[in-house]
């Protein structure tokens, strides 16, 4: 398969300064809203990017669960790799790409882990075996076989089972705020003359710039 000629030309829609306005959250609010109507496959599945100690980027698919007062939410353990390399540096990146709105829109900023009281609100909201499995999941270490995690699972499954309610919130697991300092909205035009409107967070204010393609 001849993968270079692979050729999608753009055409659906169009990005105008207008449009995107003067605040970014906002209008990334109507773009997720737009993505949730067209009905894309996971339109809250974001690129996480994090930076290794040794400065080394690490990408991964996260889910946005809460898009509010300009700050995106998501959930994980803080004891994964994503969540040392956040510890070290809470630098990040997210992306989010809807290809069958031919958009993308592109985050840089800082994340800080919102309080116990917040991460329990939404660990108590999720069913009983999503609970049980972020429990059992010590997420990014090695470990020995499917067998094992499986075993854990089932038993403390049986376990809880009883009294659903006592499988409580892992100190490690929990969400993150990201704070955007910058964010790119990209529209995809016909003949790779893409709409790429970015805005830039200066002395608190919101700096709009169109970008070439
Ligand atoms: C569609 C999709 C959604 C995911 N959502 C989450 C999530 O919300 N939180 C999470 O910790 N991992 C999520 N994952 C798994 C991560 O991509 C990743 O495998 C995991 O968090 C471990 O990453 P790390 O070792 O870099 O910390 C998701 C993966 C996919 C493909």
């Amino acid at each position: 398969m001849n993968i270079s000629s692979i050729r999608t030309d753009y055409v659906r829609s169009s990005l105008s300064e207008d449009e995107a306005g003067g605040n970014p959250m906002q209008f990334f609010d109507r773009w997720l809203g737009e993505a949730i109507s067209a009905g894309i496959i996971e339109p809250t599945a974001m690129a996480l990017s994090t930076i290794s100690e040794a400065g080394i980027p690490s990408t991964r698919i996260v889910l946005l669960k809460g898009s509010e007062n300009g700050k995106l939410r998501f959930y994980t353990n803080y004891d994964s790799d994503k969540g040392r390399q956040l510890t070290g540096n809470p630098a990040a990146s997210l992306l989010f790409f809807w290809p069958q709105l031919e958009r993308q829109v592109r985050f840089g900023g800082y994340v800080h882990q919102i309080s116990g009281d917040e991460s329990d609100a939404y660990f108590y909201s999720r069913p009983f075996e999503s609970r049980v499995g972020a429990v059992v999941s010590q997420q990014s270490r090695v470990i020995g076989n499917r067998e094992e995690l499986d075993r854990d699972y089932e038993a403390l499954l049986e376990k809880m089972r009883p009294d659903p309610e006592a499988v409580r919130r892992p100190e490690n697991w929990g969400g993150y705020e990201f704070d955007p300092v910058s964010v790119e909205f990209w529209q995809g035009r016909a003949s790779r003359l893409h709409d790429r409107i970015r805005f830039r967070k200066v002395a608190g204010e919101w700096v709009r710039e169109r970008l070439s393609p």
